[in-house]
């Protein structure tokens, strides 16, 4: 293998990805390495996934262990880290009953056939309406890019299963006529991650909420980039004091090991039997092993307070720099998902910036065209926010300067 990895990846990949110039080859806690040493602060935590870092050596013991036990036994038998891990997930949540996949796209993906088969089966074939939000990302199947409210993962992909509504986040206004007795499912983000990070309003939320009992709809929560400790709870909606009925969780499930999940209230859970749905990898002890322990870590009120005490640093440090800079007009967030929004004059380059900010040795990410968007690990020391802050500055110098 010849060692221009780009090169290599344009040759044998169906375009897809545009992978940054820097390729990682090892790392430990919120540093990344390439093959010559060279560092790299990781403020995107692979996407909101690796939320204790990498390498940590308790999810190391927790993965070999297992490794020396069972890998994979299929769907016919159940096997003790899943079931451990149901337990896990159903005491600490308002939920009833868990379904295992192997990423945010299948969580998502169960939590609408499970809710659309629930209306279809107790209140007929009307009841079959999904209700999303413009913005919205909920993954990349047929259903979940058509559900999702972003043109550009539709677009060339038609024709698109029907049913699916879209209407303004956090817009009150018309949600009575939006939710009626025909929806069978709501689902939102409870904050837009990849939209722009987004948050809901309060007020948006429990009005949804509202509507979905008096028409009993199915209010889905798409917790896949929120969940696990990313909002300084362990689950945004418990922040928010609104419980949905559904719940898809994924990444910082099992730190980065592919795992999903989708987690139900009674009486929905009863949409699917045996055999209504299924996935040959999910619920496999290698990941329910890994997501045991990730959640003791971070199922702990010390480690979720940290994470709103970090999110107060990298905003305080993030205003510093646009003090000077003057790049964002806004910038906002929970615990460790922070975006910060770019001034009219830079807006469309968001992208960009990800680029520049490896030539400066941090990697961050963007949110929509025009929001620069942070996913560090919930772990992430001090240091390493304030380091990694230094060296985003002289990148956003750099982009000021190729922006002027
Ligand atoms: C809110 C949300 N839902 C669903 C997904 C899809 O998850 P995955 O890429 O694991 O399939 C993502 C991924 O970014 C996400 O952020």
């Amino acid at each position: 293998m010849n060692n221009n990895y780009l090169e290599l990846y344009k040759k044998y990949f169906i375009p897809s990805y545009e992978p940054v110039n820097f390729v990682p080859t090892h790392g430990h806690g919120s540093h990344l390495y390439n093959g010559d040493n060279v560092d790299l602060i990781d403020f995107a935590g692979g996407v909101a996934a690796t939320a204790l870092g990498q390498t940590n050596e308790l999810l190391i013991e927790a993965l070999t262990k297992q490794a020396n036990q069972l890998w994979h036994v299929g769907n016919i038998f159940t096997n003790l880290p899943q079931l451990e891990l149901a337990q896990k997930l159903i005491e600490n949540t308002c939920f009833d009953k868990v379904f295992f996949s192997n990423c945010g796209t299948e969580a998502v993906e169960a939590a609408l056939k499970l809710a659309k088969r629930y209306a279809l089966k107790t209140y007929g074939d009307q009841k079959c309406e999904i209700v999303a939000f413009n913005n919205a990302f909920h993954g990349r199947t047929l259903l979940s890019v058509s559900t999702g409210g972003q043109a550009k993962y539709r677009n060339g992909f038609e024709p698109l299963p029907l049913a699916i509504k879209h209407a303004p986040f956090n817009q009150l206004n018309g949600l009575e006529d939006l939710i009626t007795s025909n929806t069978a499912a709501v689902i939102l983000e409870p904050i837009q991650a990849e939209g722009g990070v987004i948050p809901a309003k309060l007020e948006f939320l429990q009005k949804i909420r509202e509507l979905c009992d008096l028409h009993h709809v199915a209010l889905i929560f798409d917790e896949v980039q929120t969940g696990m400790g990313r909002t300084g709870s362990l689950f945004a909606y418990i922040q928010y004091g609104v419980e949905p009925d559904i719940i898809a969780v994924a990444k910082a499930l099992a730190n980065g090991f592919p795992i999903g999940a989708t987690l139900a209230k009674e009486p929905f859970t009863s949409g699917f039997e045996f055999a209504s749905h299924g996935a040959t990898f999910g619920g496999n002890p290698l990941s329910c092993a890994v997501a045991n322990k990730t959640f003791d870590i971070i199922n702990n009120k010390d480690f979720l307070n940290a994470v709103s005490a970090k999110h107060k640093l990298l905003v305080d440090e993030l205003y510093k720099i646009n003090q000077k800079l003057d790049l964002y007009c806004d910038i906002r967030g929970k615990g460790l998902i922070v975006g910060a929004e770019l001034h009219d004059k830079y807006k469309g380059n968001a992208y960009k910036l990800v680029h520049i900010a490896i030539k400066h040795r941090v990697s961050v990410l963007n949110a929509s065209p025009n929001v620069t968007r942070f996913l560090p690990a919930l772990n992430i020391p001090e240091a390493d926010i304030k380091e990694g802050m230094k060296r985003l500055a002289n990148a956003l110098v750099e982009f000021k300067q190729l922006l002027a």
